[in-house]
Formats: C-alpha cells, structure tokens, sequence
C-alpha cells in the first residue's frame, strides 16, 4: 500500500450543462478530500468518499506485493461535483487528498461541462484494452496525433478480471486502465528487439469517459477461496442460479449478485446516467449506450472443456459446475425490459432532434471476427442420458434466426435512423454499411488482435452445425478502408486490421461528420500515424 500518492489521478464524469464530477482513488481513508478549481483554484468543493466493496487481488495478481490467496484490497472513492459551470468554459482544476495531515495533490488538470449544440468535437471510439501489449501506446498515439480529445466512448472490455484491483489501478506490468488513459503507464513494449516504454495517453483527466458493458466487466459466482480468474469464469444465468439455490428463502437482488454474475465492481467505479445501460446527449451527439453481451465460453470441442457448445465430460453428473454455454446477461430480445427502454428512447425528440445518432454496445453484430459465431441468442441445451439416467451429454445449440442483435435490435435501430453502430469484443478493425445507411464500426484491433476469418483461416466451429466458418455471418461485406488499407502478401487490400503489431484507433469528428481510423506499427516506434480509413456520418445506402 502506497498512503503517499494518489492510486489514480481524476477522472471526469457525468457533465451536465452546468456541472461534472470529479473521481479519483486512494489507498487511504484520509480526510478533506477535496476538488480545487477556478483560474487561481481558489473555489473548493469537498468529496463524498466510499469504499471498493469488491475489489481484490490473488495469485495471479501483477502487484508489487505478492498475494498468496485471493485478498481483499482497500480502495476508498472520491467525487466531487462541480457545480456552477458555464458551457464552453474550461476550468483549471486539482484534487487534494489529506493523508496525516499531509496534502496529497494531483496534477492541474481542466474540466469543461456538457458541450452545447453546434460545438466542434472529437470523440475517441475504443474498446478492449485489457493491459493488452499495445494499449499503452496506442493511447499515447492518440494524445500525439490528435490532441485532446472532448470525450471518451468505450465500447466494453477495460480489464480483464473486474474484481481485481491491480487491473485497474496498479498493475506491475505498467499497463494498467487508469494509467494507460492518464498518461501515467509505464509499459516496455519490445518490437525486433528493440524495447520502446510508453505511457498512454492523459485523456480522462480532461474529457468525460462513457463505456459499455462488456463480457470483461462482468464477475461470476463470488468466492472467498477460488482464484479470481475462475470466479469470473464462473458466471451461470440467473435463472439457473435460482434452481440451484439450497435456500429459495434466500434468492433478493443481491443473492443473485454472488450466485449468478454482478457488474458491482465497474457501476462502483463509474458515475454513469443510469447504470447498466444508458443515453445521453453529447453536444450534437445522442449516444445510446445497450448492455449487449454474452459470457465467453471456449469453442473447443474437447471433452475437458467447459465450452460453449458443450459441458465437461467429467462434470457431467455435477449441474452446478456447468457452465451453461454462453448464456447471455442482460436480455435484449423484443419485449424485454432493455428492448422496451430502448424503444422509448428511439421515439424521443431529443433524439430524433440529434444530428448525429450512436448506438455503442460490445458484442458486434457484423464482423469478420471470432466472436460473431454462435448466434447472438439463448443457449438451447439438450441432455442425453443412458438407459439408467445417467447424463451421457450436455450440448448448446443456438439458432441463427432467434440472433436478437439481427433479429430484433438490428430493424429497430434502422429504421430509427441510427446514424452509427459501435461495437468490439473480436478484437480488430472492420466496418460495414447496411443498405439503409447505417454504418458499423468495431474498432477494437487496440491492444491486440485475435484475428479476421477470412479465406483459409477458420473458425473453429463444429462440423454438424452451421455456423459461419469464415466471413460475416450477417451478410454485409467489409469495406475495404478507402484510404490506406493494409495489403495482403500478394498486394491485395485487406478489409480488415487484424494485427498484433499495427495499433488503431478512431475519432468522431461532429464538426467534419466523418469517422476517421488511424493505424500505428509498433515494429517501427518512430514511424508516422496513419489515417486509413474515413467515412462520413451520413453515409448513404443502397436505397
Ligand atoms: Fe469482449
């Protein structure tokens, strides 16, 4: 425990058009945590502060201090709301922390409330970072490339485990997500042997952050005893968890919490408008924020794995070890409560009124990537037993027509005229147009890449069912990026980034109307950012 720095610099969150919170972390409980601001910083506001209630290290943990068993971590929570703003005002700002007596102080950052419309913006679309190898210098590129960005939209996948606290804060590696968005990493990065240290980029200290849910911000079965990777792992539907319960007295809310999955580590550490999922006028923007993703499972089709398509041979008589396939954590089937919400947004004003329509969840609805396949949609599990009654095998099926991204949300948000569908989780770069116009953009090739499936190279999917092998499943092509794409070996351009050394990331221009991607080889640290690809807002279709 460090009690003489902070454990994170501030972050902004929640503008409004006359105010923002301040958030920052220490490894204190300290007193007079307070926000300084003003051109002299001479006004103050004090900070309620709160404790991490979940937030934990274990063996696998990349901390200074090595945890034999999984640990809890002492985190407390500050946020201070700075309320009396003018639009378009940017404001010097420092937080102080008491230790002792002793002031603990950031940097002098700025802070600036909700942008009015008609405000130029530059709006950072990412995902996926997961103190991958590249994230570090991606950030940094941005910041170098273009400045300061005025928001951040992180489209799920920040860490890895939610409930491990070094992932955020303080990784050894020094690539973790506060750092890596505050210009404070410190990650080696070795390219033909050449190491290169970056540091990310200062950005969420100056620019209000809005992230989704991704499969990553999501914690399974709570557990003093099991390591934190298998606790993540072991997510099972709610509905599962209630036929499991040795105790139906027991099942509220928060039973639920510790016995199918929770979100309490990510909704403790963001201030969001609503929680799980939520909307938001940005200047010209109205960004939609869904809570669309599913637990990963592994697609082998070993008996030992307990994978998507089937459970483990040696647990087959043990229910409660299953893992249900990839069951999905927040439904968004027409006629659920999030589809419901989602319909009333769509027929607001405010919407209808914004010049440029988001919509960012994390699971893509096209992609050439991995994750595409299976279908977006409940598992459909099939028991075989014996003549005896003994389960033989557990499988998961999932039909392509009940896919609720296509089937359901897809329609829904064409025909309310979204301009822009953001999603990641494949991790690479590809976009696609529907015919309508609506563009889609899955800008997760960050930190690394788990590959485009593409000609030879397959999915590993299984061989008595359906799905897409290669491809887009849900029929649009990829663009080809109309500036500068990669090439293949025979000089083809590649509709896809898919790399592990080339780094990208993407801006939403309002004042142009375009997005723009850009690409960086870490094998060459001195080599140029370059714009690949631009698209305008209103792009239009076939029809
Ligand atoms: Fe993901």
């Amino acid at each position: 425990m460090n009690k003489n720095q902070l454990l994170s610099e501030p972050f902004l969150q929640l503008p409004t058009e006359t105010s923002i919170q301040v958030v920052w972390f220490t490894e204190f409980f300290g007193t007079c945590h307070q926000v300084r601001y003003g051109e002299k910083l001479e006004k103050i506001v004090p900070a309620r502060t709160s404790k991490l209630t979940r937030v934990r290290e274990d063996a696998q943990s990349r901390t200074l201090e090595a945890y034999q068993s999984v640990t809890d971590r002492e985190i407390w929570r500050h946020q201070a709301e700075i309320t009396d703003l003018n639009p378009g005002e940017k404001i010097p700002y420092q937080v102080t922390s008491f230790q002792e007596n002793t002031a603990i102080r950031s940097n002098i950052y700025t802070l600036t409330p909700r942008p009015k419309k008609g405000t130029n913006l530059k709006i950072l679309l990412t995902s996926d970072h997961q103190l991958m190898p590249m994230t570090a210098a991606n950030l940094q590129k941005v910041s170098e490339t273009i400045g300061q960005v005025d928001a951040v939209f992180l489209a799920g996948d920040l860490v890895n485990i939610p409930d491990r606290a070094s992932e955020w804060f303080d990784d050894s590696r020094g690539g973790a997500f506060f750092p890596c968005l505050q210009g404070r990493a410190n990650y080696p990065l070795t390219k033909n042997g050449i190491q290169t240290i970056y540091k990310g980029g200062e950005i969420i200290q100056n620019a209000p952050l809005f992230p989704a849910i991704g499969n990553h911000e999501v914690m399974g079965r709570f557990s003093t005893s099991i390591d934190l990777n298998e606790q993540f792992k072991d997510a099972i539907p709610e509905f599962i968890a209630k036929k499991l319960a040795e105790d139906i007295a027991a099942i509220n809310e928060n039973w639920l919490k510790n016995h199918a999955f929770n979100t309490e580590t990510y909704e403790e550490i963001f201030s969001l408008p609503q929680n799980k999922y939520y909307s938001l006028t940005f200047g010209d923007i109205y960004l939609v924020v869904l809570y669309i993703t599913n637990i990963w499972r592994n697609p082998n089709l070993e008996p030992n794995a307990r994978g998507r398509y089937y459970e483990k041979q040696r647990d087959l008589d043990r229910p409660e070890r299953w893992g249900y396939g990839q069951h999905i954590f927040e439904p968004i089937a027409q006629g659920s409560p999030q589809y419901q919400w989602l319909e009333k947004e769509l027929n607001s004003r405010e919407f209808q009124e914004a010049k440029y329509k988001v919509v960012m969840f994390h699971h893509p609805p096209h992609t050439l990537g991995g994750n595409i396949v299976p279908p977006y949609t409940d598992p459909v599990q099939t028991i075989e037993r014996d003549a005896t009654g003994k389960v033989t095998s557990v499988r998961y099926d999932y039909p392509q027509e009940n896919d609720y991204i296509i089937r359901d949300l897809i329609p829904l948000l064409e025909s309310a005229k979204v301009n822009l569908v953001f999603y990641g989780h494949s991790h690479l770069w590809n976009r696609f147009l529907s015919r309508k116009g609506m563009n889609f953009l899955e800008s997760s090739n960050v930190g690394n890449s788990y590959g485009a499936y593409l000609g030879d190279k397959k999915r590993p999917v299984p061989l008595d069912r359906n799905y897409a092998a290669i491809g887009n499943p849900n029929g649009l092509e990829a663009i080809i990026p109309n500036i500068a794409p990669l090439v293949d070996w025979v000089n083809q351009p590649l509709p896809y980034i898919a790399s592990n050394d080339v780094t990208v990331f993407s801006i939403l221009d309002t004042e142009k109307g375009t997005v723009s991607s850009y690409r960086f080889d870490t094998r060459y640290p001195d080599s140029e950012v370059i714009k690949f690809d631009e698209f305008d807002f209103f792009s239009i279709g076939e029809v």
